[in-house]
């Protein structure tokens, strides 16, 4: 986070121009936190533009506005529940702790389609022309702002701010524009495309072991176990609880020995107990936040009265990593940051007073908590990012943050908070993710089974079914009953096991699907739109959605029997993975392959390790000529080598003459080598598939019936 140089309004780059409100100078303007480096403007904005954003001032509001086409659908605004599709909600920008009020008075964590705010912070709309050309808006500010698009787009916030408009021929075009400024995805390690389990919370550390063996005994594939709060002494970060987790390099160690990862979370609340070495050491090196009268403050937290890091502060965050580092030293393999809207807990919904005083450094200014509150998260998140990054130069980190503001994927994956174990949360699910990746942020999922509550069997054998197709996957409850794929009885165990083997099946895919959101910034999980952005029909498709660019997922998760699905142009062969059984035919989505794509797949596995052992099977459908492509990207798993060319991306084809397709490679990039493997063809004709063996990179022919 260098100095921001001088930036004037006009435009950036290709298809993006800044304007700033009338006698307004950018020069004044806060640095931007979204945009990934400082970006002058190269220039008048052209003649050609054709989208201005129309600025008010109110007495009370600054105001951008753009008035739409009747046809145009908008979406993005970060993590929202409710429709894919965003015209006629208001949103504000403002990271928040969402919670219901019960009739006994009690506030529990909840969230619907009318909560104006959840826990991040996304001042971004996507609009999608009745042609299928796309433009974005960007408010690039951090004070709270809402964006109201009930009629047209209207942006408003107290204090002026620039809007960045991105244009594009397509929703596409746009959103990869938007990560080129905004930044993309690290690529994570592989161990984290696998499935994780997490509770509030397994302890103590024997329950932990148990939990490890139930999963290796029943053989469900599960990569990652998570460490809730319980493993704190009385909930005091960076300290473990003596009885129930005495040794935590050890259950570490037994977990690694398993297959299995950790991730342990961290608050970033500090209890001001002096005597506690983090308390002391904040204080007398002033990394709390205090108020205008430099007194420093506390809220309640799940640890008793609490202070809080000023992350703005550069001190603060080198501070907060060097703690991380320690951490890790007992062996963990990511970390989750919570709680970073920030959230004092107690009362639910308590927010840190605005007039708090930041005060920054290295190029952020000092300022208030109602200028900082919406980055708070992501600043948490980048100092344990460096964390990792410094305490294993030579490993990918692993951080998920449940706040964070828009560019937050450069740090952190996320997932869509407390949700409930309703038919309704599992549907949300869906567009939620959809609506983040549109965002930016492509690393996210929910919590499977739902947060508060008990699913029933068929509510969780459906969300795992859903889940194992969405990009992060966790299972994830709080303190009521069990959770774990076994704790509804044998049908339902084996329904999740067999959601978790597609998943697993996939993975070469899917890891080439995060390849490709870490180096375009396209999302994993994409809307049906995506396949033709000039079919209305498609626009507000909210189940339904694409995985990459070549795998349909038709959810089937109507408790009242289903529905057709609207299906973009051209054959979508549906197709197995071994996995026909009727149970699961009626609780797990339906997988089309697009034609003319060829989709890899591997054998699956206990872990993500051995997933991408063993043969390679290209399921191939072929387009009207009879033609059909699609890549494989591969390297170490973890590492950067990648970066070095330690990578292999394969372009397989197949090519049609007459009755005889060979299928072969077109293109290969990378200079790793590729492994010695089966190689199995399989071609969905549309009447049952035809099978071919053969070795990978040699070419392999198959007849058509
Ligand atoms: C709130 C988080 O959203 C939830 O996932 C977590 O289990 C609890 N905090 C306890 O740490």
């Amino acid at each position: 986070m260098g100095m921001p140089s001088h930036q004037d309004p006009g435009l950036l780059v290709d298809g993006v121009a800044r304007f700033v409100p009338p006698g307004v100078d950018h020069a004044t303007l806060p640095r931007s936190f979204a945009l990934l480096e400082p970006l002058p403007a190269r220039g008048p904005v052209p003649e050609s533009w054709a989208l201005f954003p129309r600025f008010q001032s109110t007495s009370d509001a600054f105001v951008a506005s753009f008035p739409i086409d009747s046809d145009a659908s908008l979406y993005g605004t970060g993590e929202v529940a409710g429709p894919l599709l965003r015209n006629g909600f208001v949103t504000e920008v403002w990271a928040k702790q969402p919670f219901r009020v019960e009739a006994d008075g009690t506030a529990v964590p909840n969230y619907d389609e009318r909560s104006k705010s959840l826990y991040q912070a996304h001042p971004w709309v996507l609009a999608v022309r009745g042609n299928g050309s796309a433009f974005g808006v960007l408010a690039d500010t951090t004070y709270r702002l809402e964006i109201d698009l009930r009629d047209g787009i209207r942006l408003s916030c107290v204090e002026p701010f620039p809007v960045i408009v991105i244009e594009g021929v397509s929703p596409q075009e746009v959103v990869q524009r938007l990560a080129t400024l905004t930044g993309l995805m690290q690529m994570p390690p592989r161990w984290a495309l696998g499935y994780q389990q997490c509770r509030f919370s397994y302890y103590p550390n024997a329950r932990v072991r148990e939990l490890a063996k139930e999963f290796r005994t029943r053989a469900i594939p599960c990569d990652v176990i998570w460490i809730d709060i319980h493993y704190m002494d009385e909930y005091k970060v960076f300290t473990f609880d003596p009885e129930r987790f005495p040794d935590p390099k050890g259950i570490n160690d037994h977990l690694h020995a398993l297959g299995f990862k950790s991730v342990w979370i961290l608050d970033p609340a500090v209890k001001a107990e002096s005597g506690y070495a983090v308390y002391d050491e904040g204080v007398a090196e002033g990394h709390f936040l205090c108020d205008a009268e430099g007194h420093e403050h506390h809220e309640c937290t799940w640890t008793g009265d609490a202070a809080f890091p000023d992350y703005t502060r550069p001190e603060t965050r080198a501070w907060w990593t060097r703690l991380t580092m320690e951490f890790l030293d007992n062996g963990m393999d990511g970390v989750w940051v919570d709680l970073n809207e920030p959230s004092p807990i107690l009362p639910l919904g308590a927010e840190l007073p605005e007039d708090l005083r930041h005060r920054g450094g290295d190029g952020i200014a000092a300022g208030t908590h109602a200028q900082y509150h919406n980055v708070y998260g992501m600043l948490m998140a980048k100092a344990t990012d460096d964390a990792m990054r410094e305490s294993r130069p030579k490993r990918r980190p692993f951080v998920l943050s449940r706040s964070s503001y828009l560019g937050g994927q450069r740090y952190a994956a996320t997932w869509t908070g407390d949700n409930v174990s309703s038919w309704q949360h599992l549907r949300w699910s869906v567009p939620m993710v959809l609506n983040l990746g549109l965002s930016g942020q492509p690393f996210c999922g929910p919590d499977i089974g739902g947060f508060a509550g008990t699913p029933s069997p068929e509510l969780f054998a459906h969300w795992i079914g859903l889940g194992a197709f969405l990009p992060f996957c966790r299972t994830h409850n709080a303190l009521e009953g069990d959770q774990e794929p076994w704790s509804f009885g044998a049908a339902t165990e084996k329904l999740a096991r067999s959601a978790l083997t597609r998943r697993y099946r996939l993975l070469p895919y899917l890891y080439t699907a995060f390849y490709e959101a870490a180096t375009t910034g396209l999302p994993i999980a994409r809307p049906l739109f995506f396949a033709d952005p000039a079919d209305l029909a498609l626009r507000d498709e909210d189940h339904a959605f694409l995985l990459g660019s070549d795998l349909l997922v038709q959810p089937r998760l109507l408790e009242d029997g289903g529905r057709d699905f609207p299906m973009p142009n051209g054959q979508w062969r549906s197709f197995t993975l071994g996995d026909e059984d009727p149970a699961a035919e009626a609780a797990h989505p339906v997988l089309r392959l697009r034609e003319g794509a060829i989709v890899p797949v591997g054998a699956g596995g206990q872990t993500t390790e051995e997933a991408f052992e063993g043969p390679l099977t290209l399921l191939v459908s072929l387009d009207t000529r009879g033609r059909a492509s699609g890549r494989l990207y591969e390297d170490a798993g973890d590492g950067f080598g990648y970066l070095d060319g330690d990578y292999l991306l394969t372009t397989y084809e197949a090519v049609s003459k007459g009755d005889v397709v060979e299928v072969r490679i077109a293109r290969e990039e990378g200079r790793r080598p590729r492994s010695v493997r089966a190689l199995h063809v399989e071609f969905l004709t549309g009447q049952g598939a035809v099978h071919a063996q053969g070795t990978d990179g040699q070419p392999v022919t198959l007849r058509r019936r």
